[in-house]
């Protein structure tokens, strides 16, 4: 921790709390969904989804998939797809896989009740350190820390903790902190009120300062470095890009041929149209199944951004008369927009099929949804631009 050299005072742990806790008893979040009984399952699912997703996107998954799966019990019993498919759209999908695997793992070793202890929460699949804290603080109110983004970047700030969070020794220095910071007392209340704190005042871009409760201890704030903590990662990667094309089989007008992805990778276990690496595997696949006569339509194309790249798709249509049985083996089915079946599709699918199947403007949009996200997918044109609107 390097301070500012002239600060008036060190910046003591303890008084973090003591600056947020009546802040956060005024302006903190007090009425989300997963705050009104906030038992060890309602939290891990809401703590599992708000994972690199704004609150706003939550809420209506969270409510939809509660409603569904009120219990362990009742997400462990259900298939994937169905868990996919209240997922679609909220982007991350191996979170819904792994909260899954974890849900029957808790009915076949724990009893159907999120274990008791630190070490069996944080050995389930997809709970690590800092949402085995959320748990245990905010559905139990035990004393440990959290360490999000939006409390990492409190903590970088208030401190003055260089050095790139993703760096091991600052992600250590940044543990060390939230544990010091962790009251005894009100610890629910505290660990919701550091990332309010984050995510409504000390945002990353024009973090306000002025109406900071922190702002008298803050060392970023005395040294005129707010803006720039936490450091960014330091030689950004250039973004790789990927290209795909996408082949939309329409059968009855209504009806698109997908198959179902292997259970690992960013879109495991999602439903997609057959994919190809290039123009002249496509072509070969439709002669092969539907016939030398089968001449598939280029439509404009499509980007979506991934956190860690460009995917580029170009999609490709095709009308298929009766379509040959064998297009059905392996693995795919034949999705009926009419009569969706509960499965999961990745957003930019679903705006595909909406663009193929209704003459929406579904490609040529720009889609920098950094994760298939659909509050960010929603700004791009057209319809149909949240994937669980057409999945559901
Ligand atoms: N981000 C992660 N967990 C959160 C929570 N419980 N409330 C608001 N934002 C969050």
């Amino acid at each position: 921790m390097r301070r500012s050299r002239g600060r008036p005072e060190p910046a003591d742990p303890r008084q973090l709390a003591r600056r947020l806790l009546p802040w956060f008893d005024r302006h903190g979040r007090h009425d989300l969904p997963w705050q009104r009984e906030p038992t060890p399952y309602r939290v891990w699912v809401s703590e599992v989804m708000l994972q690199q997703t704004r609150v706003e996107t939550v809420i209506p998954y969270f409510e939809r998939f509660l409603r569904r799966f009120p219990d362990v019990a009742a997400l462990a019993a259900a298939s994937e797809d169905e868990v996919l498919h209240l997922w679609s759209g909220l982007g991350y999908y191996s979170r819904a896989r792994h909260l899954h695997a974890a849900a029957r793992r808790i009915v076949a070793a724990h009893g159907g009740e999120l274990p008791a202890d630190f070490a069996g929460l944080t050995a389930l699949p997809g709970i690590g350190r800092s949402t085995a804290g959320a748990i245990a603080a905010l559905a139990r109110g035990e004393r440990r820390p959290i360490l999000d983004g939006n409390v990492k970047r409190v903590l970088a700030r208030y401190f003055l903790v260089r050095g790139w969070p993703g760096d091991s020794a600052t992600a250590a220095q940044l543990w060390q902190l939230a544990e010091a910071c962790t009251p005894a007392r009100r610890t629910g209340a505290y660990t919701q009120a550091i990332m309010d704190l984050g995510a409504t005042v000390c945002t990353r871009a024009r973090p306000a300062c002025e109406r900071c409760p922190l702002e008298a201890g803050c060392a970023a704030r005395a040294a005129g470095l707010a803006a720039t903590l936490p450091e960014r990662r330091p030689v950004a990667r250039p973004r790789p890009e990927r290209r795909r094309l996408m082949l939309l089989v329409v059968r009855n007008g209504a009806e698109i041929l997908l198959e179902r992805r292997p259970g690992s990778g960013i879109w495991g276990g999602l439903w997609t149209p057959p994919e190809f690496a290039e123009e002249a595997g496509l072509q070969a696949w439709c002669r092969a199944q539907f016939g030398p006569r089968a001449r598939p339509a280029r439509l404009p194309g499509l980007r979506h951004s991934f956190t860690h790249f460009d995917l580029e798709i170009e999609p490709w249509q095709l009308r298929a008369g009766r379509a040959a049985a064998r297009v059905e083996e392996g693995g795919r089915v034949w999705y009926n927009s009419r009569a969706p079946s509960s499965i999961g599709l990745p957003a930019p699918v679903s705006r595909l099929i909406e663009g193929c199947l209704h003459g929406v403007e579904g490609s040529g949009q720009e889609s920098s949804d950094g994760k298939d996200d659909p509050v960010r997918g929603a700004r791009s044109r057209g319809r149909g631009a949240r994937a669980g609107a057409v999945a559901r």
